[in-house]
């Protein structure tokens, strides 16, 4: 659904996105996670035609995003980062227009823009103003709008950013009914650490317009990070005991505590319990510490995620 290749865009001297090889398959929903100005809506925006790369190739649904503008509009759905001031429409009224401008008969946009309201929840406020909408509304009515089109890839610029978080909430969960119930390919950014572990399979860490990591959450938390297992001893004589008895697992002792870092460590630790109880330094105390994708982000960069995120959030309280 998306390939490309060396994809670049500079502003002056700024190298907003620096090479961005990436691959989606169809049906895939893909977070690109990073902090404010790592390059996500910059890369949004080339996929989307609405600037043209410095250098590199990007094709989207089957299309070169430079030399066929209009093929790839017809096939995407976009929802800017910030999308929708005040309007003093209807929200049906809206999704109608929407999809008049994208070509379907009124019959069809009628019954398009009746199905999407249905399956976002937007029933009770179709027919109020766009603009006495809450922000939760607005914002799956923008969804909406990018879907009227049936596109089969869909492109969300940090949908959920500036909602509170049962909005947020429910709109994670309308994104993934509607994917599911269509089968649409899509591709939203976030700094939301949370959102991109609950909603993506696949995860993009992107910085200084790179991809830095792109895997599973789950994976990218194994393989950069590991689970932390701390056992607490009653005497740190119990604790030079058990980390002789641990040290296959090349245990930390800090007074009398061990710390180790392993995968998978709600599974060994009942096993670890036991060699400890058998070898006669049975632990008094245990703690099991699953790694966030801040902490990826952290051990990837040596940077914290969340500082950034918390920045753009006072930015947009600010404007
Ligand atoms: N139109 C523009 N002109 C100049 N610089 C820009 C423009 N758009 C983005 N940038 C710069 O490019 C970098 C990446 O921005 P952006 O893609 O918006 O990041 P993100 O969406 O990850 O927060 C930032 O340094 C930003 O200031
Ligand atoms: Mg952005």
């Amino acid at each position: 659904m998306i390939q490309t290749r060396g994809l670049t865009k500079h502003f002056k001297d700024v190298r907003a996105v620096d090479g961005i090889d990436l691959t989606v398959a169809p049906g895939e929903l893909v977070a690109l996670l990073g902090p404010n100005g790592a390059g996500k809506s910059t890369t949004l925006r080339m996929l989307t035609t609405l600037i043209p790369p410095t250098s590199g190739t990007a094709e989207v649904a089957g299309y070169d995003v430079v030399r066929h503008q209009r093929e790839v509009r017809l096939r995407i759905g976009y929802i800017g980062q910030g999308n929708g001031a005040g309007h003093s429409q209807r929200g049906r009224d809206e999704l109608i227009s929407q999809g008049r401008a994208y070509g379907l008969s009124v019959r069809d946009a009628r019954t398009r823009a009746g199905s999407l309201i249905d399956s976002l929840g937007l029933a009770e406020v179709a027919d109020r103003r766009v603009s006495t909408l809450s922000g939760g509304q607005r914002r799956r009515l923008d969804i909406a709008m990018g879907l009227i089109h049936a596109p089969e890839l869909l492109f969300l610029d940090e949908p959920s950013t500036g909602l509170d978080p049962q909005n947020r909430a429910n709109l994670q969960e309308h994104i993934l009914s509607l994917r599911a119930e269509h089968d649409t390919t899509i591709v939203l950014t976030t700094h939301y650490l949370d959102e991109a572990d609950s909603m993506a399979e696949r995860v993009i860490v992107i910085d200084h317009g790179r991809i830095i990591a792109d895997d599973s959450p789950a994976r990218l938390k194994a393989e950069h990070v590991g689970d932390r297992i701390t056992l607490g001893f009653d005497a740190e004589l119990d604790a030079a005991g058990a980390a002789a008895t641990l040290a296959p697992l090349a245990p930390q002792r800090r007074g009398n505590r061990l710390v180790v870092t392993t995968q998978d460590a709600p599974r060994r630790v009942p096993g670890i319990l036991d060699d400890l109880r058998a070898a006669g330094h049975p632990a008094a105390e245990v703690e099991v510490t699953r790694p966030t994708l801040d902490d990826v982000f952290l051990v990837l960069t040596g940077r914290s995620l969340r500082e950034g995120g918390a920045a753009e959030t006072r930015e947009l309280v600010e404007v």
